[in-house]
């Protein structure tokens, strides 16, 4: 068969975990994730997320590359094939098309915060947070985000990065980047976690982010690690389908989940380390909520002798780590536009990166001109949200826990067990065992309890 555009396929096996880590690796664990453990108590947060994610994101993340590679295409059309091979409801197509329609929306607000990272590496190595006080920081955030002007420059700047390597297609566009970036984010990790552990606070920030005081937690702190485990490990939005469809045969997919959930685990907790030591170190508060990477960490830096130096290379990372996911958002789209039509895929990435930015424009303006535009007033627990965050309440509250079921229940019961134990290569292996029960059982009560939670209650 002649396909019409370039092969997908990996390279090797070394190329798609480093590609699949830089999917799961981003915001998520660097942003996300610290000021999480920081709101919901610490080391008992931690413990709970680490044991969610092993119960139910991982054994999704394992169905979803296996979805991939039976169907070998885009999330949409993989769905397609899978469901008229096994004669099921076309319901399930929704898995496809769900992914594909939550990826477009997080990838257009996913570029505004990741064009954040690329200001404040600008903010960082020029010196800009010296001596900064905790008022200034603020002040200093708030008119940065007060300006459409400067959030949309950033925001294209971060979006062109994402076009650029995915137009580039698999082999010499996301393969070339993951190779270079990835490792250079594990060593600007590495420095900056070496580096915390010289620091005044490192102690305290190790009490705080281990020892286990479950007297603040509550049932919501379970949900949080629950939605964090699937944001964090990119299930749900068609990107480890479409990076599964790309992947040998030979290669076992439940290694590869492991090793993708736990270095994306480990990822977020080397974040911590780096960053909370900043924090005591200088008295801060470790529980500012989304603030802490933009306010809080920057009055650190402009503390610090060489705040210069570790300042940028925290922002480096963070804006690295963002595009390797940002490209997992836009390849699923991509490459399900190129099956269908025969337009090249640099047009193609151009024109869904130029749709992106354009949907973009609502989140950028959440933060200041439409501030006080509350889209969904007229539903009670949303009156409140901008139009941001009610694109990322549906898709983190919705969409995604959506997909995530139905991709639990579609691998756990619709596809029978010896059909996925072949497709896994796993025999009646002990982990396929407990996946398989993990996946039919387990995985689905965690995420309506996640849905029941957040949206009926
Ligand atoms: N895992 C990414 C992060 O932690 C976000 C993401 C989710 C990327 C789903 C792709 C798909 O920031």
């Amino acid at each position: 068969m002649t396909t019409p555009f370039a092969p997908r396929h990996w390279s090797s096996r070394f190329t798609f975990l480093m590609a699949a880590v830089g999917s799961a690796v981003g915001l998520g664990n660097i942003w996300r994730f610290p000021y999480l453990a920081g709101e919901n108590g610490g080391g008992a947060f931690i413990l709970i997320y680490a044991a969610t994610t092993l119960v139910i994101a991982l054994p999704i993340l394992i169905s979803e590359i296996m979805l991939g590679r039976m169907g070998k295409q885009s999330p949409i059309n993989a769905m397609k094939a899978l469901v008229r091979e096994n004669r099921a409801a076309r319901f399930w197509l929704l898995i496809g098309w769900g992914g594909i329609v939550g990826a477009f929306i997080v990838l257009s607000y996913y570029s505004v915060i990741g064009g954040w990272a690329l200001k404040y590496i600008e903010l960082a190595v020029t010196g800009a947070f010296a001596g900064e006080t905790e008022a200034a920081a603020a002040e200093h955030f708030s008119r940065f985000v007060g300006d459409p002007g400067s959030l949309i420059l950033w925001q294209t700047a971060f979006l062109a990065l994402t076009v650029i390597i995915v137009a580039g297609g698999v082999t010499s566009g996301i393969e070339r980047a993951v190779v270079m970036l990835m490792p250079l984010l594990f060593i600007l990790l590495a420095a900056m976690a070496a580096y915390a552990t010289t620091m005044d606070g490192f102690g305290e920030a190790m009490h705080f982010m281990f020892a286990f005081d479950f007297s603040e937690v509550t049932p919501d702190t379970v949900l949080a690690a629950i939605g964090q485990g699937f944001f964090s490990v990119s299930i749900a939005l068609g990107a480890m389908m479409t990076y599964g469809a790309y992947l040998d045969e030979d290669v076992s997919i439940g290694q590869s989940a492991v090793f993708i959930a736990v270095l994306d685990t480990v990822v977020a907790l080397l974040a911590g380390v780096a960053i909370f030591p900043l924090v005591f170190s200088y008295g801060l508060e470790p529980s500012s909520g989304p603030g802490l990477t933009f306010i809080t960490l920057p009055i650190a830096f402009g503390t610090i002798g060489s705040g210069i130096l570790i300042g940028g290379a925290f922002f480096v990372l963070l804006s690295v780590a963002a595009v390797t996911s940002a490209i997992s958002l836009l390849e699923p789209i991509v490459a399900w536009v190129e099956e269908g039509v025969s337009i090249s895929r640099k047009w193609l990435a151009l024109i869904i990166g130029a749709l992106a930015w354009v949907a973009g424009l609502g989140t950028v303006l959440s933060f200041n001109l439409w501030s006080d535009f509350h889209p969904m007033a007229r539903f009670g627990f949303m009156e409140k949200m901008t139009l941001f965050d009610v694109l990322d309440f549906t898709t983190a509250n919705l969409i995604m826990p959506t997909v995530g079921l139905m991709i639990a229940l579609f691998a756990g019961w619709v596809l029978s067990r010896p059909q996925v134990a072949e497709a896994l290569h796993a025999g009646d292996k002990p982990w396929f065992r407990l996946w398989h029960f993990a996946l039919r059982y387990i995985a689905p009560f965690g995420v309506i309890s996640i849905f029941v939670a957040n949206v009926l209650m």
